[in-house]
C-alpha cells in the first residue's frame, strides 16, 4: 500500500479531490493518505481529513518566529531551519512513498528537501510552467495580464516535482486554460482553474504512484 502525506495550508479542496479519488478506488496500488499536515491551524482541510479518518498535524512557522524581530534576518533564518527540520521529521515519521503539496503555501528549502531526497514531492501551482513562478497570486496575475494586454492568454495550472528553485521542477501534469479578455470575471476564471487543479492533482498522484511500482 503506497503511503501518501499531503501538506496543506487552506481550504483543502485539492486534498478533497485526493480523498475522493482514494475512496472511489481511483488511486493506484490501493494508495492511502496516511497523514495531512497543515501550516495553519485554521485550515478547513484539517476538517476534511478528520471527517475521513485521516490523522492530522498542524506545523506552523509562527511559533518559531513570533519572538524574533523581522529585521533579525539571521535569527529568522535559524528559526526557519528549525521549522524545516521539525517538518522533515514529522513527514518522515509517516514513512511516505510520496508527498503532495496541495495548496501548501510555504517554500520548502534545502533543510527540508535534503532530508527527503528519496521521496518524490509534488506541488500544485495554478500557472503554466515558467509563468508566475514563486507567487501565491498566479491566478489573478494571469487574468489581469490578459485584460491589460487585451488579447487571449494561455494560462492554467500544473503539478510539478518540487526542487529548491521554487515552482521550477519538472512538470508531471499541465492543464492549459485560455483566458479571453473581457469574457469572464476573475472569479469565473478562478473557478475554472480550481476545477482543472482537482483533476490535475489526482492525475499527477496517479502518475507518480505508477512510476513507483515500476
Ligand atoms: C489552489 O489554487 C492552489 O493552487 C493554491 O492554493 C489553492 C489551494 O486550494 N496554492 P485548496 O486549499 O486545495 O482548496
Amino acid at each position: 500500500m503506497a503511503r501518501i502525506v499531503v501538506l496543506i495550508s487552506g481550504s483543502g479542496s485539492n486534498l478533497q479531490a485526493l480523498i475522493d479519488a482514494q475512496k472511489q478506488g481511483r488511486l493506484d496500488d490501493d494508495a492511502h493518505i496516511v497523514s495531512v499536515i497543515s501550516s495553519s491551524k485554521n485550515a478547513y482541510g484539517l476538517t476534511r481529513a478528520a471527517d475521513n479518518g485521516i490523522p492530522t498535524r498542524v506545523h506552523s512557522l509562527y511559533p518559531y518566529t513570533k519572538a524574533i524581530p523581522k529585521e533579525d534576518k539571521a535569527a529568522r533564518a535559524n528559526a526557519r531551519t528549525r521549522f524545516e527540520n521539525d517538518l522533515a521529521r514529522l513527514v518522515l515519521e509517516n514513512k511516505p512513498d510520496v508527498i503532495i503539496c496541495a495548496g501548501w503555501l510555504l517554500i520548502l528549502g534545502s533543510t527540508f528537501l535534503s532530508q527527503l531526497q528519496s521521496v518524490p514531492i509534488l506541488n500544485l501551482h495554478p500557472a503554466l510552467p515558467g509563468c508566475f513562478d514563486g507567487t501565491t497570486h498566479a491566478i489573478e496575475m494571469a487574468w489581469q495580464k490578459c485584460q491589460d494586454e487585451n488579447k487571449p492568454l494561455m494560462a492554467g495550472c500544473m503539478v510539478h516535482y518540487v526542487i529548491e528553485e521554487v515552482d521550477k521542477g519538472e512538470p508531471l501534469v499541465v492543464k492549459q486554460l485560455e483566458i479571453t479578455p473581457g469574457k469572464e470575471t476573475l472569479e469565473q476564471y478562478e473557478q475554472r482553474v480550481h476545477a482543472a487543479e482537482h483533476v490535475a492533482i489526482v492525475d499527477a498522484t496517479q502518475k507518480v504512484l505508477q512510476q513507483l511500482r515500476k
